[in-house]
């Protein structure tokens, strides 16, 4: 099979096309053709090995040390089964599926095996492949945070870093959870936080959500530029913080935090389960959760999706094609 090869940490030129072993299933596993995959964050900080400051020695060790040790990246799919092992009972050849791998990666291929029990559930038939595979990065992480941050119908939220992959997210699982939502994005993308559901939004070039006399509940920041110290004066007494990016130093203060205030901050990875797929795909069938696509490419111009992504002001999700069949079709 053809997979996108990233041989060492590097700029985008380094993504490499290659022939590689198409992967075999074992007994219970599920071969998936990829038709729709996406560049997220996840995969420029893999690509370039730009970890948040503090996390380099870790991530060198976890991830790599001049390069992934997974040399195909790629976090989410969207495709069809193409292969099933012996003793699977969920999952039928020619099923569609979308899989989530996460860090493990191995999605920027043409095949990719899920354990049937992992990380992989069908398709809901009113999205694209395209669509499909959109999703699962943003909305685990969302559903994630907003778990551990406690959200409860009723109360205020904040993301600061709307318009991205995780904030597109949290805008819309978070209104769907019954809170009111505040969005902090840029000019150019007001309406667009808007149309996902924001009940304000806030045009960072022009306010500071910090100076402003609103306080919240939970705040979430997908940016990494509103660490406690910066957003605890935003925070109500029992606010809680959700830091998506943050320096090791941050996510160790949430401690510090804890044990000198009534304020939580909470960090680290997003800890993803299958339900969190399944609770993802009943929203998008029922219309709480689109799909944001800001770009499409197609596999062979993957280092162009890296380009855009490392720009760092995408919208939702940049989406990647694979192969001849329509990945618009459902
Ligand atoms: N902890 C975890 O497990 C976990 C999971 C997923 C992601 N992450 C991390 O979370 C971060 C966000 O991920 P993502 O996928 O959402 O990234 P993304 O899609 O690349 O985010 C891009 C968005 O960031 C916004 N942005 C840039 N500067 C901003 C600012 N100063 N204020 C407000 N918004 C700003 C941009 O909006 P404008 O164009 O409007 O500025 C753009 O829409 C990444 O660093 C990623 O590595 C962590």
């Amino acid at each position: 099979m053809r997979a996108i090869i990233c041989p060492h940490y590097g700029p985008p030129d380094v993504l490499e096309i290659r022939e590689v072993p198409t992967p075999v299933p074992g007994p219970k596993d599920v071969l998936v053709r990829v038709l729709a995959t996406t560049v997220t964050s996840g995969d420029r900080r893999v690509r370039s090995g730009d970890f948040p400051r503090g996390f380099g020695w870790i991530a060198v060790l976890v991830v790599g040390l001049k390069g992934p040790r997974q040399p195909i990246l790629g976090t989410e799919l969207a495709g069809v089964v193409e292969a099933v092992g012996p003793a699977v009972t969920r999952f039928k050849v020619g099923d569609a599926v979308i899989g989530f791998a996460g860090a493990s990666m191995g999605c920027h291929a043409e095949f990719r095996c899920f354990p049937e029990d992992g990380l992989i559930v069908p398709k809901p038939a009113n999205l694209t492949f395209e669509e499909a595979a959109s999703l699962s990065f943003g909305a685990t992480t969302a559903i994630d945070f907003l778990r551990r941050a406690k959200l409860q119908a009723g109360e205020h939220l904040l993301v600061n870093g709307a318009a991205g992959g995780v904030g597109t997210s949290v805008v819309q699982i978070a209104k769907h959870l019954g809170a009111h939502v505040t969005g902090v994005c840029s000019t150019a993308n007001v309406e667009l936080v808007r149309s996902i559901g924001a009940d304000r939004v806030i045009d960072y070039t022009r306010e500071d959500f910090t100076r402003d006399a609103a306080r919240y509940d939970v705040i979430v920041d997908t940016v990494g530029n509103a660490a406690y110290e910066r957003s605890r004066v935003a925070l109500k007494e029992r606010g809680r913080l959700a830091l998506v990016l943050a320096t090791l130093a941050d996510n160790l203060g949430a401690l510090w935090v804890a044990m000198t205030s009534r304020h939580r901050v909470v960090g680290g990875p997003a800890n993803v389960r299958v339900e969190d797929l399944h609770t993802m795909v009943e929203l998008a069938a029922k219309g709480a959760l689109r799909p944001v696509i800001d770009r499409r490419f197609p596999f062979e111009r993957i280092a162009d999706a890296h380009r855009y992504v490392d720009a760092g002001h995408k919208r939702g999700s940049v989406v990647v094609t694979i192969g001849d069949r329509d990945p618009q079709s459902r």
